[in-house]
């Protein structure tokens, strides 16, 4: 299996960054807790085999806190999802945040499981949340995963250790 390497994304990334969302959100808008991002706009980590996108994660900062926007893998289980969550908890840590978060919805039983198995704990539940984005994307499917209605949102974080606390 040829390596895989992540990097930040650039401004030449962008047409690519847009054809990735697009194909796995429906369009590069991502509403989560309320909030509607234009995930094509916001700093992303890119990660590439062999020159091709095999996978992205957008990202927003705010205060103490790294939320991922959204993640893909562009073949699944090859390990791009874990390099680029690793690549952004090290981002996180080295500026100095204390926590990575992210909202994933409660259809996403293989995301829940890949977030856990990478040291994440659910810390909220908000009940109907994604009925509410769907007002705002009506394009957010009514049904997700292994045929589960989606409906609502789950919060995942990861608590972050002070730079250089490491042993
Ligand atoms: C969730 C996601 C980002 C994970 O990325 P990934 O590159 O598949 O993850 P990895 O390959 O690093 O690890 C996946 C784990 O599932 C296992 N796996 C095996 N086959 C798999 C498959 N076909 N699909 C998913 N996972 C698989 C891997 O072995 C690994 O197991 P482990 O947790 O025991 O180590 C990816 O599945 C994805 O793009 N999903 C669709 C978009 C999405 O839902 N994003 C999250 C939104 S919050």
């Amino acid at each position: 299996m040829d390596r895989i390497d992540v990097r930040q994304a650039t401004a030449v990334d962008h047409s690519r960054i847009v054809d990735l969302l697009t194909r796995s959100w429906g369009s590069t808008i991502v509403v989560a807790h309320g909030v509607v991002y234009d995930a094509a706009t916001l700093p992303a980590l890119l990660a590439e085999r062999r020159g091709r996108l095999a996978g992205l994660l957008t990202y927003a900062i705010e205060g103490d806190a790294f939320e991922v926007v959204s993640l893909d893998a562009v073949v699944r289980g090859a390990g791009t999802g874990t390099l680029l969550l690793d690549a952004a908890a090290e981002q996180a840590e080295r500026g100095g945040l204390r926590r990575l978060w992210l909202v994933t919805t409660n259809d996403n039983l293989d995301a829940l499981r890949f977030y856990q198995r990478r040291g994440m704990r659910l810390v909220g539940v908000a009940a109907g949340a994604v009925d509410e984005s769907r007002k705002l994307k009506p394009g957010i499917p009514l049904v997700g995963d292994f045929d589960i209605e989606i409906h609502d949102e789950l919060t995942l974080e990861l608590r972050l250790p002070r730079p250089g606390s490491r042993p």
